[in-house]
């Protein structure tokens, strides 16, 4: 962390005391870093122990009021090789979601080009509010990374979900960064995700249950290692994550989600199937809307469609990886093995929809991961997407 610019964000949460602690971790490790604190920060914390210890003066406003000066939160956008924003308040995660630009810790966030670390600190029953869950997942849709608060005792003695992060556990998200920041510079990846929709009308399909989360949060982690990632999406309602390394392809179906990863995947480095492609498609979508009374069909036709891990795996060059996924509700290491071979994987990442908080639509996941030579992790725990995300890349940068 030697001589990395950090921009540690502070809004006004009781949390703030810690990022004290925090501060003084990025400052032992050698880093430079600038404290921008909210008017409400300024009332748990005063900008004099901050800029004792970080050695800079704290900026909070967007004027310093004697002299005139202007504090520029785009050079100091420009300046951060990372900003941190702990504690962040349901308010403050607001304002970054929407782009409320009213004070300097917003419009440096707005103009920081560096990644985002958000640790969000308040009451359980504001962290369980659906605004405060939507606002967070659009920080993640811009490809910002959520420190996700602890479970415990909170100020307001209540018991729930809303403890900010301990200080020593954000140090080490923020080290573990800078470790792997450049780790996929100049590889390319392509990652499958979402599920594929087969139509049988205009109004119908075969689908499941698949948001893409998974794979976006895979798509987020090897952009920011310095991956080229093409990330093709089926029809998902959560948005795909912005970030210009990332070109995302849309498709609707298995046929079209295999026709663009064909285009793709001769060029790649690594390809990750993380989507839930149907195994069948209707044999003849109708054209028209069918109509119970006229059509009156008492089944449908299927096809198998073409496996896309399958078929990259077939056509596998050289020292490309190649990683699927396997989801299933019983017998799980037999079964995911069997694909591994049958798909010619590299390694295969276990997730059992058996466990809690595992698999379609949680914001969490618990896998294992199966090798080609037969090796095996240990279960990973349960873990948010982006940490999962993180241990599936570490796994093949491994390899
Ligand atoms: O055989 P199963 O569908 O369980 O295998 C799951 C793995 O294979 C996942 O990595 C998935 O993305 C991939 N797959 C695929 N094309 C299919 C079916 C599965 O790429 N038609």
């Amino acid at each position: 962390m030697k001589g990395k610019h950090i921009v540690l964000g502070i809004s006004g949460g009781i949390a703030a005391y810690k990022s004290v602690s925090l501060l003084r971790l990025f400052v032992k490790a050698g880093a430079e870093v600038q404290v921008v604190i909210t008017p409400n920060g300024k009332q748990f914390i005063t900008p004099v122990t901050l800029s004792s210890l970080s050695g800079k003066p704290v900026i909070s406003e967007f004027f310093t009021a004697n002299t005139g000066e202007w504090h520029s939160h785009v050079d100091l956008g420009l300046w951060a090789d990372v900003m941190v924003v702990a504690p962040a308040t349901a308010s403050t995660i607001a304002k970054m979601a929407n782009g409320v630009a009213d004070n300097m810790l917003v419009t440096t966030y707005l103009s920081a080009k560096a990644p985002v670390f958000v640790a969000p600190a308040m009451d359980l029953d504001m962290m369980a509010h659906p605004s405060t869950t939507r606002n967070l997942d659009l920080l993640r849709s811009y490809g910002n990374h959520i420190i996700e608060p602890e479970s415990g005792e909170l100020a307001s003695g209540l018991v729930g979900k809303g403890r900010m992060e301990e200080p020593e556990k954000i140090f080490e998200c923020i080290r573990d960064f800078f470790h792997t920041r450049e780790s996929l510079k100049g590889k390319k990846v392509l990652i499958t995700a979402g599920p594929t929709y087969e139509r049988i009308d205009p109004v119908r399909f075969i689908g499941n249950f698949s948001t893409g989360k998974m794979g976006f949060a895979i798509a987020s982690e090897a952009a920011e290692r310095g991956a080229e990632v093409t990330l093709v999406s089926g029809p998902v309602s959560v948005e795909a994550p912005r970030h210009p390394a990332i070109n995302v392809v849309k498709v609707e179906s298995a046929l079209e989600m295999l026709a663009a990863c064909e285009k793709a995947a001769p060029e790649a480095d690594i390809a990750i199937m993380a989507a839930a492609v149907a195994d069948y498609r209707p044999a003849q979508p109708h054209e028209r809307k069918i109509k119970r009374e006229t059509d009156g069909i008492d089944s449908i036709d299927l096809v198998k469609n073409p496996d896309i891990a399958a078929t990259l795996g077939a056509a596998k060059r050289p020292g490309q990886k190649l990683v699927g996924f396997a989801l299933e509700t019983d017998n799980a290491d037999a079964h995911a093995a069997d694909k591994l071979r049958r798909k010619n994987l590299d390694c295969i990442v276990v997730n059992s929809l058996a466990d809690k908080g595992a698999g379609f639509g949680t914001d969490t996941n618990k896998i294992k991961i199966i090798y080609a030579d037969g090796r095996q992790s240990d279960s990973f725990g349960l873990k948010s997407k982006a940490d999962v995300a993180r241990d599936i890349l570490d796994a093949i940068e491994n390899l």
